[in-house]
């Protein structure tokens, strides 16, 4: 097993081997004052700003009229941007048709679950199959691509913006039914599958196929695949003719969150780098420290899309959004410390929505670099070149990746699947809140995580962390436990090994595929109203060093050992004394089930015995405070620790070891301890 990757990745473009700093550009909202533009120019270089995405929703501004083109004012930006120094990240304009195009061929409209067809307006309202839509993108996307060939300002393609939902339309139903034969050949298979002898459901004919039937989990699981993929051909349909016209030119295009519904899996080999868009809700309560994980795990989650390459943060906010219920200002600090905290999990850039916020419409008030004063004297202006100067320090950083040894496999199918079925609990099975619960004893101690989907090679970690993994995919079980024959440590939980990639239930007892590897049989699975609660009581000499009780709550299931050592029983209710934590000896390697949906402190105990004791080497050899977490980036020679205070108090590091470090912020040198402001930041390196 190999336990670190060290890897140089070269640039997103090589000809700009800088971190990318800027934003959302919108100059289009502001033709009839075109000396705004002027002002943005130098207001950007104040703000050490040198790449600004352009052209996202601008297909009325460059198409007015079907087929009749209007690129003055691009024209006239990219020379600017040009002129100033500055790279454009260019968009096509195809997340917002003109309204021209939607009266005209109300195809390109696309059809809500009710069958609806939307009205023009808004933005990502475009069937997913519709010929004419994709015949406009490919003719404006090559009007551009010929246009800024070889233009000085040209570094990115930046396709659509956030793709996402989906579209009932006849056009999506019929290209749904060849999908589904192209995948299942015959009716017959494809009702076995779906196990439509339930309810009279089996299909005579395929005109008889359509989407939006619940009650068929695996037509809904069929669905969301088959919105992906239609999802990504849009995207290919737009990409392939950049590359022709540009070739070297990245293509991306930017997503968000896990608010997206798409398996990332499909994206990854169409996409020359990944493009994460973030907004967390930093405030100063309690949750700040949940919200840093789960932030820093998203980062995570974006990096390993494309196998651990860093990433782009395309869009966060310079100050608030205007979304959420309560937009409350950033702290000072917090906006550095947020943008730090993205390169800290591999992000080459840090860009902003929106470069200036707009007079009108339903983003007025949204953050921006530039407010309505239209000056660079503010908090926020001074903020952002604050960032940019920094980043112009972090450039021997780029294209460093994380040394992960430990991966959290998350995927979406089991997702979709565990939040479709019906029962045995129709609330809070909470999968990627379970995930991040799982991946935060980790990020506390400033140890390396990659999250993976459940194809992704195991073989460079050695510690695999799949909690619920409900549904399986052929050659999933397989694969997991070479990994544990050959030395990996493999840890699952309750509601794992349930249904198949049809969402079949596996037969012949429960784990399903993962039976035999966990040594274990799950007979029943209790499931617990939200105040009820179990125990876990670790049995005497565990060998993780777990002492007391622990919560149980949510899910109990309940097991009986096939050859696993139990190392923790329940301490109540009907079931007391059955396992609820065990471990299989499989090879060289180990497999644990974790019966029971424990607490905080439960995972917290256990996966530090298990960090300890397999010895996985965290950011930084120093016991961080409560509230700072360490993150590491290398190429195997050179490591940057990040070192990240997310509260809003000062906090010493002391060092186990007297270190020999450099800040390279401050260009300070570290030694035994060090005292970080509230929401301070450092980049450590050797000195
Ligand atoms: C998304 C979009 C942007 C903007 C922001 C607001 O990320 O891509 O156009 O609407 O949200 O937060
Ligand atoms: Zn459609």
């Amino acid at each position: 097993m190999s336990a670190l990757r060290p890897v140089q990745y070269p640039p997103v473009n090589p000809s700009f081997p800088h971190f990318l700093h800027g934003g959302d550009y919108n100059p289009d909202q502001w033709l009839a004052t075109p000396e705004v533009w002027d002002e943005d120019m130098r207001l950007m270089k104040q703000a050490h700003c040198n790449t600004m995405s352009v052209g996202i929703f601008s297909w009325v501004q460059l198409e007015p009229e079907e087929g009749r083109f209007t690129f003055g004012w691009l024209d006239t930006i990219m020379e600017k941007l040009a002129a100033n120094g500055a790279r454009a990240v260019l968009a096509t304009p195809t997340a917002a048709h003109p309204a021209w195009m939607a009266l005209k061929y109300p195809e390109v409209m696309r059809v809500d679950r009710e069958r609806r067809r939307l009205r023009p307006g808004g933005r990502v309202a475009n069937c997913l199959t519709s010929p004419v839509y994709r015949e406009k993108c490919r003719i404006i996307g090559r009007q551009l691509a010929q246009r800024y060939r070889g233009h000085p300002a040209l570094l990115i393609w930046h396709v659509h913006n956030e793709y996402g939902g989906e579209c009932h339309c006849e056009l999506c139903q019929a290209a749904f039914r060849d999908w589904l034969k192209a995948r299942y050949g015959t009716l017959e298979k494809l009702n076995a599958a779906w196990w439509t002898g339930f309810w009279g459901h089996a299909y005579t004919a395929w005109e008889q196929v359509e989407s939006g039937d619940g009650s068929v989990q695996g037509l809904s699981l069929d669905w969301k695949r088959f919105t992906t993929h239609q999802t990504v051909q849009c995207y290919k349909n737009e990409a392939a003719v950049l590359r022709e016209v540009t070739p070297g030119v990245p293509v991306t295009t930017n997503t968000y969150g896990y608010f997206v519904d798409f398996d990332c899996r499909q994206w990854a080999p169409e996409l020359d780098v990944v493009a994460e868009d973030c907004y967390p809700l930093y405030h100063e309560r309690a949750d700040n420290l949940k919200t840093a994980a789960v932030v820093s795990f998203q980062h995570d989650y974006y990096r390993c899309i494309k196998g651990g390459r860093p990433f782009l943060l395309m869009e966060s906010s310079p100050s608030s959004m205007n979304w959420a219920p309560v937009m409350k200002l950033k702290r000072p600090g917090v906006h550095a410390l947020a943008s730090l905290q993205a390169v800290a999990h591999g992000a080459e850039s840090v860009q902003y929505f929106q470069w200036r916020a707009g007079r009108g419409a339903c983003e007025k008030f949204h953050g921006a670099v530039v407010a309505h004063d239209g000056t660079g004297d503010t908090r926020v202006f001074r903020d952002v070149s604050g960032i940019g100067a920094m980043l112009g320090k972090l450039d021997p950083v780029l294209g460093t990746t994380v040394p992960a040894e430990t991966a959290i496999l998350m995927d979406k199918e089991v997702e979709w699947a565990l939040g479709g079925a019906a029962g045995p609990r129709n609330e809070k099975r909470d999968y990627t809140a379970t995930c991040v619960n799982h991946y935060e004893p980790f990020w506390k101690r400033g140890v390396p995580v990659d999250v993976v989907h459940m194809d992704a090679d195991l073989a460079p970690y050695r510690l695999v962390i799949a909690p619920m993994l409900y549904l399986m995919r052929p050659g999933a079980a397989e694969r997991i436990e070479a990994f544990v024959r050959s030395g990996g440590i493999f840890v699952t939980t309750y509601w794992s090994g349930i249904v198949d990639e049809s969402d079949l239930c596996f037969m012949g007892g429960r784990p399903g595929p993962l039976r035999k590897l966990l040594g274990i049989w799950s007979e029943e699975l209790d499931v617990l109203y939200d105040d009820d609660a179990n125990t876990v009581v670790p049995a005497k000499g565990n060998g993780l060093g777990l002492k007391g009780r622990y919560g149980a709550h949510i899910f109990c299931d309940l097991v009986h050992a096939e050859g696993a050592r139990v190392l923790a029983t329940y301490g109540r209710d009907f079931y007391k004394g059955r396992p609820a934590l065990t471990v299989n000896r499989v090879g060289e390697g180990e497999a644990y089930y974790q019966a029971a949906r424990s607490d905080g402190r439960f995972l917290d105990d256990f996966y530090g015995a298990l960090i300890r004791r397999i010895g996985l080497r965290p950011a930084l050899d120093a016991k961080l405070p409560a509230g700072v977490t360490a993150q590491v980036r290398t190429n195997g020679k050179q490591r940057f620790v990040f070192v990240l205070n997310f509260v809003n108090k000062p906090r010493t590091i002391r060092f186990a070891a007297r270190a020999g470090m450099t800040d390279l912020l401050t260009g300070r040198s570290v030694r035994a301890a060090v005292t970080m402001p509230a929401y301070g930041a450092l980049v450590l390196v050797d000195s």
